[in-house]
């Protein structure tokens, strides 16, 4: 069973991805709102009955039913509105994902939890600490989110097919996220022989900045972080090894610790299973560290 903890926009498109992929019989989404959990999986589930899909969704107002679940995602919380950065939202989102990590330890003990909220990085960290769960069990959902759009943007400049297309973005999912061009291929072929500096430096900033247009333009970011959010569960449950981005805590790794923040993990049944440290030149190491000290400046702040 797979638990979405928040039933807004985000939980239900990530229950919406998640049924597709068939990668579980049951979702249950959660949410402290009477009445729209529910009504969100009644219109889930008459969606997945016309494509013959045998995934049950079911809405619960009730914590303690997430008991048994193999994977918790926890998108509860305030979203980003137009005009604000993910840390704005700290002080009003750490109350909130402790009580939620509280009830995950206290219900659903031996799942993989998968935070969401922002800014996702502290939010990560702080369930990391909350529930006590071993370090693999935890990492949150943002890189892949920065990845989809750093990889639509080298779609758009090079014309060549997404599914061409290999590439990383690690660091802060906030305002140091840091995509890696170095680390990044059409074909094989490195993205640094197909594009212009110019061309790759506005795209690394495209990435940075698209989500804020979104919310500006729609009011909220949906789809994207859905999928990505199913995107990380599949690789939980086929335990297919896939190496993606996760905010996940550091002991060591890349010469930090006692912080959360996107690196790229072979993510399998057992979660987050190993850190791949990649060598960072110069300049990619000063993004990586300046959101080192955004997310250590943020958690400090964290009464845990
Ligand atoms: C996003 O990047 C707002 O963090 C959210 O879509």
């Amino acid at each position: 069973m797979i638990t979405i903890i928040g039933s807004g926009k985000v939980g239900g498109a990530a229950a919406l991805f998640t049924a597709l992929r068939k990668v579980t019989d049951e979702i249950l989404l959660l949410d402290i709102i009477q009445g729209l959990p529910q009504g969100e999986a009644m219109d889930l589930n008459h969606m997945l009955s016309e494509k013959g899909i045998d995934v049950n969704i079911r809405g619960s107002n009730d914590y303690s039913e997430m008991k048994g679940s193999d994977i918790v995602v926890v998108v509860a919380g305030s979203g980003r509105k137009p005009g604000m950065t993910r840390m704005d939202l700290l002080k009003i989102n750490t109350s909130i994902i402790k009580g939620v990590a509280e009830n995950i330890k206290k219900y659903a003990k031996e799942s993989i939890i998968i935070p969401v909220t922002n800014p996702l990085d502290p939010m990560a960290y702080l369930t990391y600490k909350v529930s006590g769960f071993q370090k693999n069990r935890v990492f949150g959902m943002g890189n892949m989110l920065d990845l989809s759009r750093f990889v639509q943007f080298i779609h758009e400049s090079t014309g060549y097919s997404r599914n061409s297309i290999r590439a990383l973005v690690i660091g802060e999912h906030g305002e140091n996220m840091l995509p890696l061009p170095r680390y990044s291929t059409v074909a094989g072929i490195p993205l640094l022989s197909i594009l212009s500096r110019d061309k790759i430096e506005a795209i690394v900033q495209g990435t940075r900045q698209v989500a804020a247009k979104v919310i500006e333009l729609k009011g909220a970011t949906v789809h994207a972080p859905g999928n990505a959010i199913s995107t990380i569960i599949e690789a939980v449950v086929r335990d297919t090894k896939q190496v993606m981005p996760v905010a996940t805590y550091l002991d060591g790794e890349y010469g930090y610790s006692d912080v959360s923040i996107g690196v790229p993990a072979v993510i399998g049944k057992n979660g987050a299973e190993k850190v791949v440290e990649l060598d960072l030149d110069s300049g990619e190491e000063e993004w990586f560290k300046k959101g080192i000290e955004s997310v250590k400046s943020a958690i400090s702040n964290l009464t845990i």
